[in-house]
């Protein structure tokens, strides 16, 4: 299947099977002209919603009960639809970007329908379905500041899932705290492919910088206006991960910083 196929599909999907179809091969021989996809269809049980400051999400110190824990599970599966979303809008919005980024693009979404359906299978184990919390907007509403490749890999994997290199530990970690060692594995899987997809997002951000701005500089001119530089971390701050990332230590320095 096409590329463009495979994101209108995503896009205009109603069911969540449609969402998650993962086609077996991919090619990319008519990327077509820019199309900039106004709203995800969504199927009626996962529209999305407004947030409000009392959707946030319980604290650590609740997870002792399973439906605190599977409340974030929730809020996390919403995370990474949207992710296979945007992922969608993007292979839309660049057709004639380079060949090795959409295909690194399409890979990435394709990671993120599998971690949809592994909280899916989890939050199955904890008693409920996708679909029965409400769901948010978050990350769709940047959607029209992504407006070059560049913009795109500074907001997603630079900021967001740079983010959940410090959020998936700190979740898992308290998963595991309270016995949960089925959930506390997944955070560790979602973590270890989080890693993957900021590398991607350092390389082509390190390809396409001007040779004379840093890594951090380019970053941070990328991201939408107001967009606090603190939401491409957690409350705890971990190093390590994002060295592994290829994150280089000026700009771990500065962001652990800011
Ligand atoms: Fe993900
Ligand atoms: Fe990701």
């Amino acid at each position: 299947m096409e590329l463009r196929e495979f994101a209108t599909r995503i896009l205009s999907a109603d069911t969540l099977e449609e969402k998650l179809f993962t086609p077996d091969i991919l090619t990319d021989e008519n990327p077509g002209p820019v199309l900039l996809w106004k709203e995800p269809s969504r199927p009626v049980h996962l529209q999305l919603q407004k947030f409000s400051r009392k959707d946030r999400l319980p604290s650590l110190a609740l997870h002792h009960d399973p439906d605190k824990r599977a409340v974030c599970l929730h809020r996390f599966a919403g995370h990474e639809l949207l992710a296979v979303e945007i992922m969608a809008y993007a292979l839309l919005a660049f057709p004639d970007a380079s060949s090795t980024f959409r295909r690194g693009v399409a890979y990435t979404l394709c990671e993120e329908q599998e971690h949809v359906r592994l909280y899916m299978a989890r939050m199955k184990g904890l008693g409920i379905a996708f679909g029965d919390l409400p769901l948010y907007r978050h990350f769709w509403a940047y959607v029209p500041f992504l407006t070059t490749p560049l913009h795109y890999l500074s907001v997603m994997s630079l900021t967001f899932e740079m983010a959940n290199l410090d959020f998936a530990p700190l979740y898992g970690a308290s998963f595991a705290k309270h016995g949960d060692m089925e959930s506390a594995a997944l955070m560790e899987r979602i973590l270890r492919d989080e890693i993957g997809h900021v590398a991607f997002g350092r390389r082509f951000l390190e390809q396409w910088k001007s040779p004379e701005a840093s890594d951090w500089d380019t970053w941070k001119a990328h991201l939408p206006p107001r967009m606090e530089l603190s939401r491409a971390k957690g409350w705890e701050f971990f190093e390590e991960h994002r060295q592994k990332a290829g994150i280089s230590s000026d700009w771990i320095e500065q962001l652990k910083n800011a």
